[in-house]
């Protein structure tokens, strides 16, 4: 699973008891995979569809630096399913997990649309398809 974004837990990101509110861990989880269905998918027009049970597994409080990662799981026709785990950089001790998330890949239509993507796409294989084009 890779970890690409890092969050630095704030006040404005606190619940009434002092921790980190769950809203904005969702908020964060859900941008950050949709951003990972787009780069997989290679369209912007993609839609949250379906997510599984989420277990706030443990507390997070101010001042923690926690990192959110995502791996794709299933890629169905229309749909791609991912995996979701969110974590404090510095100890690894677990804050958040998702078991599914499903992003559903639209048509200019706002209908789904096959994405014709079977396997997940790596930064270095999108850089060397660039340079195959060029
Ligand atoms: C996304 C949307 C267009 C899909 O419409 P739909 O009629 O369910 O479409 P389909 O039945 O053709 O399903 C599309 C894909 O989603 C999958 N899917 C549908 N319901 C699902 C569910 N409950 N759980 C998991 N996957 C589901 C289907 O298996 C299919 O995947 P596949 O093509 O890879 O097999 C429609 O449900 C919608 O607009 N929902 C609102 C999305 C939204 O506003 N999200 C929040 C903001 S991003």
């Amino acid at each position: 699973m890779n970890f690409h974004t890092r969050k630095w837990v704030k006040p404005e990101d606190l619940n009434p008891n002092g921790t980190l509110f769950g809203g904005s861990l969702l908020r964060w989880i859900d941008e950050e995979a949709a951003i990972y269905a787009i780069v997989q998918l290679g369209n912007q027009r993609v839609v949250t569809k379906y997510i599984s049970e989420i277990n706030f597994v443990s507390a997070s409080r101010q001042g923690d630096i926690i990192e959110l990662g995502i791996t794709a799981t299933e890629f169905g026709r229309t749909s791609i399913t991912l995996t979701c785990e969110v974590r404090n950089k510095i100890t690894r001790k677990s804050i958040l997990t998702v078991e599914k998330m499903v992003f559903v890949n639209l048509g200019e239509d706002g209908l789904p649309a096959p994405h014709g993507r079977t396997e997940i796409r790596y930064v270095k294989d999108q850089f060397k398809d660039d340079e195959a084009v060029q």
